[in-house]
């Protein structure tokens, strides 16, 4: 993944890492070199990529990315699966639905089995709609004697200018779910309040997470996610530490202005460090 300004590493255990990249163009090449890197990776070892999709406007510039050359020839996607980290509840052919998105972007452009795009099927309702898509992940999944949750291999999540990732809003229920591993919930204010997420352990037991945040409006929240106090009910997006995975920040430098600026930049190198066990 070459081409950023700057790599900012790593905490202690040297699992996460921030990489600024100086435009949110330059941020969509480094997300699409990555995905194609971390597929071809789960192909080559296990024969199929389970990759998880976000929803949000960063993600659109990559999907329509992937779904052209030279990336779209780099996948095979007949071994690709495509599942959703969240949705909101409205028809999948409502402008609103993140499965939309995907498929205008990438989908409807790639010659990927409809069998292996698994949408989140809104139309049983919220609750309904959640407990299908778990019982639909674990019988996609064959699960190692030692492990109760599936472990994706890529998960991609956006971050809001709240501190939310997937839909993981600050103080609303599904942030303390421990069980299941997908929840809906109705999050009063947010554009379509009704939503389908992956729970914090499905998403920790990844084997891979990239977090793309982009644009100047993301500023203060990054900030505050990655350098601030461990307060994860109101910055759900630092409730995600991968049990055993690793965990990609990608930035474009708007986004990056409060954590990745000074003197030295850009090549100042960067260390930043979560109390991923700290107390809320
Ligand atoms: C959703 C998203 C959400 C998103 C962030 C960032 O369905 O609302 O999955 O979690 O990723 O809000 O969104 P942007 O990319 O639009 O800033």
């Amino acid at each position: 993944m070459a081409g950023a300004p700057f790599v900012i590493v790593l905490n202690d255990d040297g699992t996460y890492y921030l990489q600024v990249e100086p435009t949110s163009d330059a941020l969509t090449i480094l997300a699409a070199r990555g995905v194609i890197f971390w597929g071809q990776k789960a192909i080559e070892r296990r024969g199929v990529f389970h990759l998880v999709l976000s929803g949000g406007s960063t993600p659109k510039a990559l999907y329509r990315l992937l779904a052209t050359a030279p990336y779209a020839g780099q996948l095979t996607w007949e071994r690709v699966h495509l599942w959703w980290g969240d949705e909101r509840v409205v028809p999948s052919d409502h402008p609103d639905s993140n499965y939309k998105l995907a498929y205008e972007a990438l989908i409807a452009a790639v010659p990927i089995p409809p069998a292996n795009v698994h949408r989140v099927r809104t139309e049983l309702g919220a609750a309904g709609a959640a407990a299908q898509y778990e019982a639909e992940i674990r019988s996609a999944f064959t699960l190692a004697p030692d492990s109760a949750i599936p472990c994706f291999d890529l998960i991609l999540l956006g971050m809001g200018d709240d501190g939310h990732t997937a839909s993981l809003f600050p103080a609303t229920p599904a942030l303390a779910e421990r069980e299941r591993l997908v929840v809906s919930q109705v999050v009063p204010g947010a554009h379509v309040p009704e939503r389908i997420t992956f729970t914090v352990p499905l998403i920790n037991a990844a084997d891979t997470v990239f977090f793309l945040v982009s644009g100047a409006g993301k500023a203060d929240a990054l900030r505050r996610v990655l350098l601030g106090a461990y307060r994860p009910e109101a910055l759900p997006a630092q409730l995600i530490a991968p049990v055993r995975g690793k965990l990609f920040w990608m930035a474009d430098a708007a986004a990056a202005a409060q954590v990745a600026t000074g003197p030295g930049y850009p090549a100042e190198e960067f260390i930043y460090r979560r109390m991923a066990n700290a107390g809320p």
